[in-house]
């Protein structure tokens, strides 16, 4: 009899040999049967599907069946087998049953019944072993292993940039501080301030924002360059769209302009959302199934798209281009702002956009994805490439249903006097920036980038509506267990 070692499940579900041994290891998701027969559904991360496994219980020892539980990890040798059962095309006979580790199962949290995402992100530990955290772990991998296929098909360099810096790159100030300096016995200045000569790296350091500026710098070397890194940002926001550490992708393109920018950031979104259609139909599916039993109860206009058709959408469609100031006279014009149902009224140029203006933008007005640009200088970063108009600058977001902002971008200002004056304008300090505004000196050149927010994209794959689901280990406020 032909015999092949240790299989993964997503691959004996597609064998047709039937007749041969396989070995396969994974966790018990539910046994169920009587004397007679014991059907044990086995998963091992590899799919969303679970393998049957039948058991004959008089040919095993009772003790060793008794083991089989909920959880437990088990190594079956069997023949794989036609399944005349519904719901699989395969089995495994299992002729040999070795127990790899038993299940605590009194005290095992994971039930084989619906737990609310909500307990689950308390056992996060554990969450894996759902199928809806397995699936949203496969398809986070795909999207990676995405992002890095579409920019080296269009020769773009990944460069690792810093993830302890010196620099505030947006400028928001909301940093976590990176020292070895004693709390309870800090060296003190003459004037009474924190003497951070005595810091680990001789000046006050922090977790990085972003990895643009370092990014800008090897754009103006290599030409086209992508970030994908960690990013930390301590803004106290307990919203279901920010975390306080995150994975951002920022390519930066010497010799492009805003519109090369939205061009790039137009494909490369439809790209990630083909590959997903394309990579992770099963996954898809059961986040789709899963989508539609929570929004139930809900009111039909109150539910969202179907995932599958939605994800279709988005890739077939233009995304709609207008400026800030347009959107602000669409917004003003509102019935919506006119009847007060906005939490912040918009009164005019200069409002900040808040996810509930992107929203209805995209969601009740256009029914596409947005790319606004052009905002007043006010509300974006230093770096922002400033318009004739001396008002605005060359910023652009990307603005995606269920998600509102989902990239954030700009040309970037690389004229040197321009960017000094907006720095001092904006309280930035250039005198520790030499290194950033020495590419403004030493053969500059018009450049664009922007940031796609890894789990924002992943909210929107997934379907899921808190992004702290579609990341292994989330960090927010009063929260970094695990
Ligand atoms: O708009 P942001 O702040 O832009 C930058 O950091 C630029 N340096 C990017 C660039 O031009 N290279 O952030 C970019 C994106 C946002 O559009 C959003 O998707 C995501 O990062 N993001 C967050 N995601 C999760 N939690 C947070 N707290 C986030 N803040 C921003
Ligand atoms: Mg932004």
């Amino acid at each position: 009899m032909k015999h092949i070692g240790r299989t993964k499940i997503v691959q004996i579900l597609t064998l047709t040999d039937f007749g041969i041994e396989v070995n396969v290891k994974g966790w018990v998701r539910t046994k169920r049967g009587n004397k007679q027969v014991l059907f044990i559904a086995l998963n091992d991360g590899s799919c969303i599907h679970n393998l049957q496994i039948v058991v004959e219980p008089d040919k095993f020892d009772e003790h060793l069946l008794k083991r089989i539980t909920t959880g437990a990890s088990v190594s079956f040798n069997g023949t794989l087998n036609k399944s005349n059962g519904s719901g699989q095309a395969v089995e495994i006979l299992a002729s040999e049953i070795e127990i790899l580790g038993d299940c605590d199962v009194d005290k095992y949290p994971l039930q084989p019944k619906r737990h609310s995402l909500e307990f689950l992100r308390e056992i996060a530990h554990l969450r894996y072993r759902t199928n809806t955290f397995g699936a949203i772990a496969r398809i986070r991998h795909a999207m990676v292993f995405a992002v890095h296929q579409f920019f080296t098909q269009k020769g773009f360099v990944n460069i690792h940039t810093p993830i302890i810096t010196s620099s505030d790159c947006e400028g928001a100030g909301e940093m976590f501080h990176v020292t070895t300096l004693d709390f309870n016995n800090l060296p003190l200045t003459e004037d009474g301030t924190i003497n951070y000569n005595e810091d680990f790296f001789g000046k006050q350091t922090n977790l990085t924002v972003s990895g643009q500026l370092e990014g800008e710098l090897a754009a103006m070397a290599m030409g086209d360059i992508y970030t994908f890194g960690p990013t930390f940002r301590a803004e106290n926001s307990n919203t279901s769209r920010h975390l306080a550490e995150f994975w951002m992708i920022e390519p930066e393109m010497a010799f492009a302009d805003l519109n090369d920018n939205m061009d790039l950031a137009e494909e490369f979104l439809k790209f990630l959302i083909k590959q997903a259609l394309i990579g992770c139909e099963d996954d898809l599916l059961f986040l789709s199934n899963r989508l539609k039993e929570e929004e139930k109860d809900k009111k039909e206009e109150e539910r969202s798209m179907e995932l599958i058709e939605k994800l279709k959408f988005v890739h077939s469609n233009d995304f709609v281009r207008l400026t800030y100031t347009e959107a602000i006279a669409i917004l003003k014009d509102s019935k919506y702002n006119k009847n007060g149902k906005f939490k912040y009224n918009i009164t005019g140029f200069g409002n900040d956009l808040q996810s509930e203006h992107e929203r209805f933008l995209v969601e009740k007005h256009f029914k596409k994805p947005v790319i606004l640009t052009d905002y007043p200088k006010g509300i974006k970063s230093f770096y922002m490439k400033l318009n004739d108009d001396n008002e605005t600058v060359r910023a652009m977001d990307v603005l995606f249903p269920q998600i509102g902002e989902i990239i954030g971008g700009s040309q970037r200002e690389e004229n040197y006097d321009k960017l000094v004056a907006r720095m001092n304008e904006m309280g930035i300090p250039s005198h520790d920036m030499q290194w950033y505004l020495d590419t403004r000196r030493f053969g500059t050149a018009i450049h664009s980038g922007f940031g796609l927010g890894f789990e924002r994209l992943m909210l929107f794959i997934t379907g899921m509506s808190n992004i702290r689901d579609v990341i292994p280990f989330p960090r927010t406020p009063k929260n970094a267990a695990f």
